[in-house]
């Protein structure tokens, strides 16, 4: 029988390689050594090493100033990381986790070359967000050994990571590196090889319905963020939460996902966002975005929300509808558990409630009536309910 603690075909004591010394990689590098794993963080330029290691120090001395962590804890965690810009620095690593550019070609060639020079047993992770796991995968003369980790930014603090088996990982690969999740300290979710994975898809709605309410004239961006957040209970609005993003990746996302799903209109991306993107109206980044900013990105005169509590709620029930079925969905089509679905919104995007046990605060079948009522309104097809959906208010069921 197999122990709680056996990772096989990684361990505890395993080396980690961690290739990408981005924004990404350094903040994955941090938690492995967190872990106690010796790592090793790799980059091609020597310069994106440099910032990575200086800026880890810089963290680690804040939390060690704060009082979150002892002197010599914080020494152990910087000790255990080792900086490195050759490939073959990673050779004794039985976990090497990529976080390097968003480019298929690049990380397909990156895998193959692991792929030789890493031991049979080793297992190769790609942080990517938007590619197909399958498709860098096929890259390697052993896919069974690779597989999606999807961390959150930033890595240390956010404790959602999405376990991403491609069609050809092997089961244990996938079981383990979960299992080796947990042992982190973090909250593992696994999901289907599908586009944007759990929160990148079931997310969409929070920015895409929004931004269709706002060009419909129902309501100005000030009155949905005021809504979204006093109403529903979200932690920032959606146009707040897109300046902060950035509407240029924000907007990225938005159309990988659409191009990936083939161009369901439920993805559709809308003008509204191309147009502040085309303006060069990235968000807090460049001090416009929806809203103006100051130099320390304080919003500049924020308009003021219409506080009418009907309007407001009326629209807070238009993007959870959406919301809820895109999570509806995802069970359908089998993307992840009902458990994990809920989990990956509240620990992932930091949502108030997991969406399927939202739904079933007032039930499938209201849920239901309000697409039904905006896909008879719209004629759109982006209101299509998801047939559980229909089923589980048929049954008078529930989601969770
Ligand atoms: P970044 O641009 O901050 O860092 C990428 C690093 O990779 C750079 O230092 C670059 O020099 C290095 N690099 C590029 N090609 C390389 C190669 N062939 N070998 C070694 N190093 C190479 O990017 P970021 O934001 O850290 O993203 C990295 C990956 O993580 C991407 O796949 C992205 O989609 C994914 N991701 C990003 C998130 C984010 O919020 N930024 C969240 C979750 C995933």
């Amino acid at each position: 029988m197999r122990r709680r603690n056996d990772l096989w075909p990684m361990s505890q004591k395993m080396t980690v390689g961690v290739i990408g010394a981005g924004t990404m990689g350094s903040g994955i590098a941090q938690v492995a050594a967190q872990a106690g794993h010796p790592t090793v963080l790799f980059d091609t330029r020597q310069e994106a090493v440099d910032k990575a290691m200086a800026g880890l120090k810089r963290t680690l001395d804040k939390l060690v100033e704060k009082g979150k962590l002892p002197a010599e804890t914080a020494a152990g965690i910087l000790g255990r990381i080792t900086p490195a810009t050759a490939l073959k620095d990673l050779a004794g690593c039985g976990l090497v986790i990529e976080a390097i550019v968003e480019d298929l070609g690049v990380k397909r060639k990156v895998f193959g070359e692991l792929d030789t020079l890493l031991a049979p047993d080793a297992v190769l992770a790609t942080n990517t967000s938007s590619l197909s796991v399958t498709a860098i995968a096929a890259g390697c003369t052993r896919p069974g050994r690779v597989v999606g980790l999807h961390f959150f930014n930033p890595a240390p603090l956010m404790p959602l990571v999405e376990v991403v088996p491609g069609v050809a990982t092997d089961p244990r690969v996938a079981d383990a590196a979960r299992r080796l999740m947990s042992d982190w300290g973090k909250v593992p979710v696994t999901c289907k090889d599908t586009p944007g994975f759990i929160v990148n898809r079931v997310a969409r709605p929070f920015y895409g319905e929004s931004i269709r309410i706002f060009e419909e004239g129902v309501a100005d961006m000030a009155t949905i963020d005021h809504a979204l957040k006093v109403i529903g209970g979200f932690r920032m609005g959606p146009f707040e939460l897109m300046d902060l993003i950035g509407n240029d990746i924000n907007f990225t996302v938005t159309r990988t996902v659409w191009e990936s799903f083939f161009h369901d209109p439920r993805y559709r991306p809308s003008f509204t966002q191309q147009r502040v993107v085309e303006a060069g109206w990235l968000g807090r980044k460049t001090g416009r975005g929806y809203y103006a900013y100051d130099a320390q990105g304080t919003p500049v005169d924020p308009p003021a929300p219409d506080k009418d509590v009907l309007l407001g709620e009326r629209i807070v029930e238009r993007v959870l509808a959406m919301l809820i079925n895109e999570a509806v969905d995802a069970r359908f089509l089998n993307v992840a558990s009902a458990e994990d679905i809920d989990l990956a919104m509240t620990k992932g995007v930091n949502y108030p409630k997991g969406l399927l046990a939202w739904a079933d605060e007032k039930g499938a079948g209201h849920w239901l009536a309000v697409l039904e009522a905006l896909h008879a309104e719209q004629g759109d097809d982006r209101y299509r309910p998801s047939p559980l959906l229909r089923r589980v208010a048929r049954e008078a069921g529930r989601l969770r």
